[in-house]
């Protein structure tokens, strides 16, 4: 079988990608550190990984580490509008990885690239949104993988219902499910960066808004920490009881949805599901109001609905577009696609090193496993969670207490009051 060949927008863009991704580096020490132990002990030598990840300069960074650890690499794009093209052509310049991602790509486009991909005849692979993984169970060649990581909520809903349907043919280690990876990616990642989207298209100023945030997992949790920190009024509306008491408890008001349309100025879908804000929503919102979407797909705000009861947009400025619903005018930033990667950078390096550092180090582990794993969905192995941890720590400089023996004594014994 011939090997696919790179496909990117320019490779004249490389010395910009060189910059970006160098940049990136100088924000991810706990990916450095893995890096270093990856070069002298080669523990993906020979192995093929494809990839279908943002291909932005954390990714890169990723890459690169995977190749110094002796993997052969191929990548394709998440999603066709995080894609940052002068990465692309650093990555097939620099680091002979295989790249096929143009920022921009009809899903024409992104479906062959992602075939190419497959075609590549991948030992392991690596997903956000597990578009790879799912096509590969599709065609039946998944029975090939030695394992695969998953690096959103998103995917991991996707690949369970593959597992509860009985299909799933390789072990897949949910790498969005660890201690350093939730918390962190999605609180301090996204909460982050989906403004920072929203504020780069609109420059809105955020103090003294009324912030709708929809769905209360640690993303939204995130947005909405960092709304109300910002000076903005923060309604939460949430399906789950639980997620509604704790945002109540964390001091915002909820609400249902519908009645929270009437109130708001900015609404944020962060569900991971569908159709959280549709023409119910649209049809009682204010004059002005502004929506964008944090989730992983373009289905969180119902965009035909939008389209059914607005009609057709104008481009309002890059990135917004305006609707008319009866005689208001409803604005709608990058398209509904997933903010932080279409109108910003996505999560900061900073963040990512840490999941970075994870799937780096849960791919080796599905290396080191070979192909006795039984197919199934996996927790990251605590050691993993707890070294980059450390890591992260110490490339902050912080330094943490350590159990005395007589503490650790006490709290691994069963009887009632060992602490003599
Ligand atoms: N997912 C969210 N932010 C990202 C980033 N900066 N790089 C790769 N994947 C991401």
């Amino acid at each position: 079988m011939k090997k696919p060949e790179s496909s990117i927008a320019d490779p004249a863009l490389a010395e910009l990608g060189r910059a970006r991704i160098a940049w990136a580096q100088t924000q991810m020490p706990v990916l450095g550190s893995v890096r270093d132990r990856f070069v002298e002990q080669q523990p993906l030598a020979g192995i093929r990984i494809a990839a279908c990840l943002h291909v932005t300069a954390e990714t890169a960074n990723l890459m690169i580490t995977l190749a110094a650890g002796g993997a052969e690499l191929s990548l394709a794009a998440a999603n066709p509008f995080s894609t940052q093209d002068e990465v692309a052509a650093a990555l097939v310049a620099d680091h002979a990885i295989c790249v096929r991602a143009v920022r921009g790509e009809s899903p024409a486009d992104r479906e062959l690239n992602i075939d190419a991909l497959v075609a590549a005849n991948p030992q392991i692979t690596l997903d956000d949104g597990a578009d790879l993984l799912a096509l590969m169970h599709a065609e039946g060649s998944a029975d090939a993988l030695l394992g695969a990581t998953e690096e959103t909520t998103t995917g991991l809903v996707r690949i369970r219902a593959l597992e509860a349907a009985g299909g799933l043919r390789c072990p897949v280690i949910a790498v969005n499910e660890a201690r350093t990876e939730r918390a962190f990616n999605d609180r301090y990642g996204t909460g982050q960066s989906a403004l920072d989207g929203i504020l780069r298209a609109t420059n809105i100023l955020l103090a003294g808004q009324t912030v709708v945030v929809i769905g209360y997992g640690w993303a939204g949790k995130g947005v909405a920490l960092r709304a109300a920190g910002a000076g903005a009024t923060v309604i939460v509306c949430e399906v789950d009881p639980l997620r509604a008491l704790e945002a109540r408890m964390d001091g915002f008001e909820v609400l249902p949805s519908v009645e929270a349309a009437a109130k708001g100025d900015l609404f944020i879908t962060v569900t991971g599901g569908v159709a959280a804000l549709t023409a119910e929503h649209f049809e009682v919102m204010k004059s002005g109001a502004i929506l964008a979407n944090a989730g992983h797909f373009d289905v969180e705000i119902d965009l035909q609905e939008l389209a059914r009861v607005g009609g057709d947009p104008v481009e309002v400025k890059p990135l917004v577009s305006r609707y008319k619903v009866a005689d208001r005018a409803i604005d709608l930033v990058a398209g509904g696609r997933v903010v932080n990667l279409a109108a910003a950078e996505g999560h900061p390096a900073a963040v990512m090193d840490m999941s970075f550092a994870t799937q780096a180090l849960a791919v080796a582990e599905i290396a080191r496993a070979g192909s006795d794993a039984k197919p199934s969905v996996r927790a990251v192995a605590s050691a993993i969670d707890d070294e980059v941890a450390r890591l992260k720590l110490e490339s902050m400089g912080v330094r943490i207490d350590v159990l005395t023996e007589r503490q650790s004594a006490y709290l691994h014994s069963w009887h009632p009051s060992s602490d003599s």
